[in-house]
């Protein structure tokens, strides 16, 4: 690697060079992902064609899925490497998507950093004990980069079959993460870690600088051993108003992203990151100011409308509009095929006004999803001019 160079937020052409053999980096082009679809449409040039991957594309919807994960846990799954990688590779064999997604969970850091936590089927995360006080806070264990070691070799062992085709990494953003682990659980309204933080600011700040430090590990180790892309989930950003996004979350999260910013392929351009979260249309210029280079836009708030608004309020870094990734509704997915043909072709319409454009839905595949119907959406995808 080369010599680790200072990079401000905003971008300059110094940074750490992944190692030699990463896909960003290598000359070979049976394992280049620098030119491929994916990396295009998210560094903003044109793709040979329009790229699509599905959040949750790995997940409940396939039934050879279903089959590898009989009688093992959520979180063990996800820590043995030979198991997470099949799994991610699954939709990408399956549906021709132009990405895989790293099949992990957001509280992965935390189990591994020693935290008691659990992922309940059908409920989600569950912590032994509620994270509330400064004593809790203070108590919590360091993530190591040792105890990351299975998360690489998932990694490599995924990057070694998917040829060119680029794999994501991704983390919890620190909100996400620690409302679960205010409230020891799911919740609706996040009213534990909303309350925390004008209660007890000191405190909420301790957690929420933990929680980056997690995350940005955890998504460092994916972009060194051979991640091609990372995606910084904020799930329930939504929750929040603007001025409490921007004075107690914002800085948490560009910390999380700071962590992985230096980091740039062969060519010298940074790996691209995208950010993403749910109900987020009135606090997305507020998200792209947390330093990603891509937003991911939920399926609430059509993406034509999406980049007006980025490209309307750009931020201090003078940044306006950037690729956007999204937003087929869901719902639609159980959808008659002419009525959810019709809406994807209206979205990959309304891409085209941005500078770049990924497809996604705007929230994972739901459990039920008749996976046929994913592969052929992707079909569809495929045949319309990038
Ligand atoms: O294709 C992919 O996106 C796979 C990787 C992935 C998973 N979780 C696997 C998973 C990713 C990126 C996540 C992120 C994640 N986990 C988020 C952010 C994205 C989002 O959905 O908003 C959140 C909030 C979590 C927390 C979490 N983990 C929940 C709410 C659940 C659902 C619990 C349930 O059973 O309904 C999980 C479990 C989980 N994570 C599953 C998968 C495939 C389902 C577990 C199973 O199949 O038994």
């Amino acid at each position: 690697m080369s010599e680790p160079l200072h990079r401000t937020p905003t971008g300059s052409p110094t940074g750490t060079s992944l190692p030699a053999e990463h896909p960003l980096t290598t000359s070979d082009p049976a394992r280049s992902t620098a030119a491929s679809p994916l990396i295009t449409a998210f560094r903003g040039g044109t793709p040979s064609r329009t790229p699509v991957w599905f959040m949750r594309q790995a997940g409940r919807s396939l039934p050879e899925y279903r089959k590898v994960r009989e009688g093992i846990g959520m979180l063990e799954s996800c820590l043995q490497p030979e198991l997470a990688s099949e799994i991610t590779l699954q939709p990408v064999r399956r549906h021709d998507v132009d990405a895989a997604i790293f099949f992990s969970d957001i509280v992965v850091p935390l189990r591994l950093a020693g935290v008691d936590v659990d992922i309940v089927p059908g409920t989600g995360p569950v912590l032994g004990s509620a994270v509330r006080t400064a004593a809790d806070v203070a108590a919590l264990p360091e993530l190591t980069d040792e105890s990351l070691e299975p998360i690489r070799e998932a990694v490599r062992l995924t990057v070694a079959e998917l040829g060119s085709t680029p794999l994501i990494g991704f983390a919890g953003a620190p909100f996400t993460v620690a409302a679960y682990m205010v409230e020891g659980g799911p919740s609706r309204d996040h009213l534990g870690p909303r309350t925390m933080m004008h209660a007890d600011p000191e405190t909420w700040d301790a957690l929420a600088t933990w929680a980056a430090d997690a995350a940005g590990r955890f998504l460092r180790a994916q972009l060194e051993a051979g991640a091609s892309a990372g995606q910084l989930f904020d799930s329930w950003a939504g929750s929040l108003s603007l001025a409490d996004y921007e004075r107690f979350v914002q800085p948490h999260s560009a910390r999380a992203l700071a962590h992985v910013s230096d980091l740039v392929g062969g060519d010298g351009q940074p790996v691209p990151l995208v950010h993403f979260g749910t109900g987020t249309s009135e606090i997305l210029p507020a998200m792209r100011d947390a330093g990603a280079s891509v937003m991911g836009v939920d399926y609430r708030l059509p993406l034509g409308e999406a980049h007006r608004r980025l490209g309307a309020t750009p931020g201090p870094d003078g940044r306006g509009a950037v690729p956007l990734q999204g937003n087929i509704d869901p719902a639609l997915l159980n959808a008659p095929w002419e009525v959810l043909a019709a809406h994807v072709r209206e979205v990959v319409q309304a891409g085209r006004a941005a500078p770049g454009h990924v497809v996604n839905l705007g929230h994972g595949v739901p459990p039920a999803t008749d996976p046929e119907v994913l592969t052929r959406v992707v079909e569809l995808i495929h045949s319309l001019r990038p």
